[in-house]
């Protein structure tokens, strides 16, 4: 019999989801060639592991990189709030149900059969990652323009504060793709539909 497919990821997700990817991807790696120039913390990244060669690449990688995650993130989260498509797949989300999909996927039995709809630990962890790129561009702001947003860094503290809290959360946001990804390859069908936005039945 031949198989049918189901629309599970619309085209908008789909293009916001994998520019995010990139943006990631470059803002963490110039990121990282910029703390090696004066580290907070008594370690470096390896060189091999940063973009831009040295500091002033890296930070007009990071800023170009910067700018286009911005825009990406406020239309991903337009389309999201406007189409119903936050509401539809990130919620209900309760935390007791949180706690109890996180728990099996950490003992390897969290069923993820229905690929058209995400279990809670994925809703959570889908939230939480929304939310550090949200901090972490509002903590790069007050460390961009500390004199004119002042009552930013303020908020966090005062500017070292800022700079810990944007180190925090990309250090959240790598947990989180590190374990996304190992998800992924578990399951790799969900690959595919991030790409064609179909899942075949
Ligand atoms: C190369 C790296 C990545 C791969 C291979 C990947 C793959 C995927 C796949 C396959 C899904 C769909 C999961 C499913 O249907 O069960 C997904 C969803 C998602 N991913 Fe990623 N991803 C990557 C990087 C990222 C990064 C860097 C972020 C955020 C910083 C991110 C955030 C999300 C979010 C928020 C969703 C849910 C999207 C929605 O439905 O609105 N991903 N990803």
């Amino acid at each position: 019999m031949a198989g049918t497919s189901i629309p599970v990821h619309p085209l908008p997700v789909r293009i916001a989801h994998w520019v995010n990817a990139l943006c990631i991807l470059v803002m963490v790696l110039s990121g990282w060639k910029i703390y090696n120039a004066s580290p907070i913390f008594g370690f470096a990244f390896p060189a091999e592991l940063t973009l831009g060669g040295w500091l002033a690449g890296a930070l007009q990688w990071h800023f170009a990189a910067m700018w286009l995650l911005f825009a990406n993130g406020l239309l991903y989260i337009a389309y999201g709030l406007i189409s119903g498509h936050l509401r539809r797949r990130m919620f209900p989300l309760s935390p007791a149900a949180a706690v109890r999909d996180v728990l099996s996927a950490l003992r390897g039995r969290l069923a993820h059969e229905d690929l058209s709809v995400y279990n809670s630990a994925q809703k959570l962890a889908y939230l939480a990652a929304i939310a550090l790129v949200a901090c972490l561009i509002l903590s790069g702001l007050a460390l961009w323009k500390p004199v004119q947003l002042y009552w930013l860094a303020s908020l966090m503290g005062d500017y070292e504060g800022a700079r810990l809290l944007h180190f925090f959360c990309m250090a959240g946001l790598v947990a989180f793709v590190i374990v996304h990804v190992v998800m992924v390859v578990l399951v790799p069908k969900t690959f595919l539909t991030m790409i064609t936005g179909k899942l075949r039945t």
